[in-house]
């Protein structure tokens, strides 16, 4: 016989995940692009970088993953022992759905001499066929470390990918793949909206292609972008990345103007990230209450995606030398 359980609401719902998340010692984060309510009842917001950090360090039992599988598969890959759950498993990401890791490893195995550099969107198997992760805030600092001979893949993000390329001259081979949020930003719309606003710089991820980075006054991870708005002078910005990330930024600067970037009809919702949006209070308290939907990877692909993670990690904080960065 299955439990029946009255559907909760509002402050009742709050309570509820604030009661399990105690009972449970479950740790949440939130990713900056998850829905204001999400974001404001998690232990920590961040970053892709931010967020494996803070999954890898948590001494919480359960981490509960607002955010998109690949995320919650790297929380797990760092975090064997602890449960992960997230709040619905069907939150994807176009990056990933690109890239599947059969058609990946044989674009590897025709290019031995290149090592793979490889965005962390994507999934488990293709961690494991990577020699080392990138995120959006460490793709820059990682690519300094390689040699300027050394020959690279870089996958799936052919929009962040040739943003790197382009700004440290490099060539690496290019997965063609996009973000479906990031690609569907109009450059028309952008440039009347800032007839209209002409003192509002631009704030763009990188993951948007090049006739929008073009425009930008800075280019940079959710939380660059997000400090770029805590820091620039005038009283308008123009965001062009996923809008949920204006919720922090109007929390801590109320008196000033974010507005998001627009898509082809000016104002449609084409920019808001389908997998994320997915994810929602009632199903947070679900995941909490029953610790299902649950993340789990067989011990050898996690070990052997776990490596590429690892040097991501330490060659984001500076703690690995050149020298070991041969192919995995
Ligand atoms: P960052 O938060 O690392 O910039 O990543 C953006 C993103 O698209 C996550 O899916
Ligand atoms: Fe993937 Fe783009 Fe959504 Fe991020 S915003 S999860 S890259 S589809």
């Amino acid at each position: 016989m299955t439990t029946q359980f009255a559907p909760l609401t509002g402050t009742d719902l709050r309570a509820e995940i604030d009661r399990l998340r105690k009972e449970r010692n479950a740790v949440i984060l939130a990713h900056y692009y998850q829905r204001p309510e999400l974001q404001d009842i998690a232990d920590f917001v961040g970053d892709s970088l931010e967020l494996s950090r803070k999954a890898a360090e948590t001494d919480a039992d359960v981490i509960a993953f607002c955010g998109v599988k690949f995320m919650a598969e790297t929380a797990k890959i760092l975090s064997p022992d602890k449960i992960v759950v997230l709040p619905d498993l069907d939150a994807g990401c176009s990056l990933e759905d690109s890239c599947p890791p059969d058609q990946f490893k044989a674009f590897r195995e025709a290019h031995p001499d290149h090592i793979a550099l490889t965005y962390i969107n994507c999934s488990t198997e293709v961690k494991a066929l990577s020699d080392v992760i990138v995120t959006s805030s460490s793709a820059e600092t990682i690519l300094q470390q390689i040699p300027k001979d050394q020959k690279i893949i870089f996958g799936p993000d052919r929009h962040l990918g040739g943003y790197l390329n382009r700004k440290f001259n490099r060539d690496m081979l290019l997965w063609p793949g996009v973000c479906i949020v990031h690609e569907a930003f109009s450059e028309r719309e952008l440039l009347k909206l800032k007839q209209q606003y002409p003192d509002a710089p631009i704030a763009a991820h990188p993951e948007c292609p090049p006739h929008i980075v073009d425009h930008a006054d800075l280019v940079g991870s959710t939380s660059a972008i997000l400090q770029y708005a805590k820091t620039f002078e005038g009283d308008t910005l123009i965001v062009a990345t996923e809008p949920h990330i204006i919720h922090q930024m109007e929390k801590a600067l109320p008196q000033k103007r974010f507005i998001g970037a627009p898509g082809a009809d000016g104002n449609c919702n084409c920019n808001i990230c389908p997998y994320m949006a997915l994810n929602t209070m009632e199903k947070l308290y679900t995941c909490l209450r029953d610790l299902e939907p649950r993340i789990e990877i067989e011990e050898p692909l996690r070990l052997a995606a776990k490596r590429s993670l690892d040097r991501m990690l330490e060659l984001a904080s500076g703690t690995i030398g050149q020298g070991d960065l041969g192919r995995v």
